[in-house]
């Protein structure tokens, strides 16, 4: 995520840009810079800390005067935050300043050649690798510098560049992050998001992938990635700030919703090598260490404890290395058996939870390694345990976590790969055709989103329900625990998942005209048992929607309703199952008028027991 400004113009740069990192803050809040032409040299000042953190660092020292700058506030990705790994970032000869959005994916391949090459790296993050490349790529036109740099690079990104040689330009450029330039009075902007400009305009130029805009004071030119001139439509945006903030959707939930595609792929694709096996070079455990864990134990709360319940079927049929999954406030107080042959692994997105670092603290006393899987870059369960997996999900601001959740299961299949390797229980070819599988989850995500109108409509039809039932076998339950959690925990219904073959346990006497049943079918070896168990529950009355897998029609003859996903590997299915969930859960709270990002009674981090 990560927000950037560019301004140049005839005002003065500096508080322009703090005014517009401030708005920009909910994108990133770990540390933020600036870079402004002043007298023939470009001047950085960056910090550690939220904005006013950097408002104060300036204003206590050198306060940076001119009229063409860029700005950063970041979330971070390569390297903790810290005031170097801040952007903007020099160039060796500081002749470039750089700030970036997005993964670098083949940073390190790069880097590895600017260092033979001498090139001193003061960063730990993947963008000082393209300003070392400006450099190496100089030509003296700084266009064609920038062209050629961007010919280099894989992965995504948003880059707004500053050169010495040029006074009077910044250029920018992006690959699947967000980007436009924008036009007032006073002079020209590049911003990640409209937010930050907002108090100055609303006209802009919406970027498009593999576009280079050269922004003078009062003339901008696009280029394609050939530097062949483009023309582009200049669009005039009615968005107030607070639907600015939220890329134009109604809240944050159904914008985080939709921003998993990208999410996941950013988890995903920069740890995989170019010959497509899984590299997860940011944990150090070695095939021998994996060979000599007789357990692994999962542990988190909510959802992140959902995504164990996952992982442990993904685990143990990939890898056949035994898994237990529990709350993190029950392990704690459990006596777990856990020693040096168990690794624990701790899912949390905030990286904060009370219950989780306490079963990490717990699991590392009684000597287990540990690993965390964690969305927030240096937290405290990153920081404390002994290897950590980050999920480059991007700051998550809705309550109910989507993004983070998806994430997870993500960097939850590739541990489970990495540990099947090691083990020996799969193949090198079977694991690269699961990673082949996995790269195409983004797209399959979006093609669900096809159906957005249709979920919604079925959401209108939940509307004045007391209760809902969600039902499913094996990895399908496990989806079906979060699919109820999203519902309840948004729209205040009462819901609950249940196992399709503990019904007859007791649960079936709760079914009567009219309950709302979802039965959750993408687990292709047992949905007819859940097709099964369907069919007794709409004899006792019950409404019945079905989740499944497109082409299944055994499900359309027995449900009411259906909502098709599109097929992928049965350890996959949850990645694509749990998106229409989410929406359902979204769009009922939406109908029900519920604070749908903050429901009551929730904060986003529970950081007290
Ligand atoms: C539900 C939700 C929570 C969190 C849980 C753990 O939508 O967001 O259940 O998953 O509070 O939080 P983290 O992942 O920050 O440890």
């Amino acid at each position: 995520m990560c927000g950037i400004i560019g301004y140049n113009g005839t005002a003065d740069a500096t508080p322009l840009l703090l005014d517009g990192l401030q708005k920009l803050e909910y994108r990133g809040y770990d540390s933020a810079g600036i870079a402004v032409y002043d007298n023939d040299e470009i001047d950085v000042v960056k910090s550690r800390g939220k904005i006013e953190d950097l408002r104060q660092k300036i204003a206590k020292g050198h306060v940076p005067h001119g009229t063409l700058g860029i700005g950063h506030t970041r979330w971070a990705t390569h390297g903790q935050p810290s005031d170097d790994n801040a952007h903007p970032h020099y160039s060796a000869s500081r002749k470039f300043a750089v700030v970036h959005n997005g993964i670098i994916e083949n940073f390190a391949e790069r880097k590895e050649e600017l260092l033979k090459k001498g090139y001193v790296f003061h960063s730990e993050t993947d963008t000082e690798v393209v300003a070392m490349l400006l450099d190496e790529n100089d030509c003296g036109d700084f266009l064609r510098t920038v062209l050629k740099t961007l010919s280099q690079l894989t992965g995504s990104f948003a880059l707004g560049v500053l050169c010495q040689d040029e006074p009077e330009t910044m250029i920018c450029a992006k690959r699947s992050c967000p980007l436009l330039v924008a036009v007032s009075d006073e002079g020209n902007y590049i911003a990640s998001d409209i937010t930050a400009v907002l108090a100055h305009t609303r006209h802009m130029y919406k970027m498009e992938d593999d576009e280079v805009a050269v922004v003078g004071k009062d003339s901008i030119a696009f280029y394609n990635t050939d530097g062949e001139p483009i023309g582009k439509q200049l669009e005039t945006v009615t968005w107030d700030v607070s639907a600015a903030e939220k890329g134009g959707y109604p809240h944050f939930m159904i914008k985080e919703i939709m921003e998993q595609p990208e999410a996941v792929r950013n988890t995903f694709s920069p740890r995989i090598t170019e010959d497509g096996t899984v590299k997860l070079d940011d944990i150090d455990l070695t095939d021998d260490m994996i060979r000599g864990f007789h357990k692994i134990n999962i542990v988190g709360c909510g959802s992140a404890y959902h995504v164990g319940l996952v992982a442990r079927y993904v685990i143990e049929q990939l890898a056949r290395i035994p898994v237990e999954v529990d709350l993190a406030s029950e392990f704690r107080y459990r006596y777990p058996l856990v020693d040096e042959h168990t690794l624990t692994i701790v899912i949390s997105q905030s990286g904060e939870t009370a219950d989780s670092l306490e079963a990490l603290r717990e699991a590392k006393r009684l000597g287990s390694r540990t690993l965390s899987v964690v969305n927030v870059v240096g937290s405290s369960i990153a920081t404390e345990s002994d290897d950590v997996l980050y999920t480059w999900a991007g700051p998550e601001i809705s309550v109910a976590t989507t993004k983070a959740y998806s994430t997870q299961l993500i960097v939850m299949d590739l541990l489970a790969i990495r540990f099947a390797l090691a083990t020996g229980a799969l193949s090198p070819s079977a694991a690269a055709e699961i990673l082949a599988e996995m790269e195409k989850l983004p797209g399959k995500i979006e093609k669900i989103f096809e159906q957005t109108d249709k979920i919604e409509r079925i959401a209108e039809s939940f509307t004045f329900l007391h209760h809902a039932y969600f039902i499913g076998r094996n990895i399908d339950y496990a989806v079906g625990l979060e699919a109820s959690l999203k519902l309840k925990e948004v729209s205040y219904i009462h819901s609950e998942a249940y196992a399709g073959g503990e019904l007859k346990h007791g649960t079936i006497s709760l079914i009567e005209p009219g309950t709302q049943v979802v039965a959750l079918c993408g687990c292709e070896r047992l949905v007819d048992k859940t097709v099964s168990n369907a069919k007794e529950l709409m004899a006792r009355g019950a409404h019945v929607l079905g989740i499944a897998v497109e082409g299944n029609t055994d499900v359309q003859n027995i449900a009411d309703k259906v909502i098709y996903i599109p097929e992928t590997l049965p350890v996959l299915q949850p990645s694509l199952e749990i998106v229409p969930m989410q929406l359902l859960g979204y769009y009922t709270a939406v109908a029900r008028k519920c604070d749908v990002d903050q429901p009551r009674n929730l904060a986003k981090s529970v950081t007290v027991e």
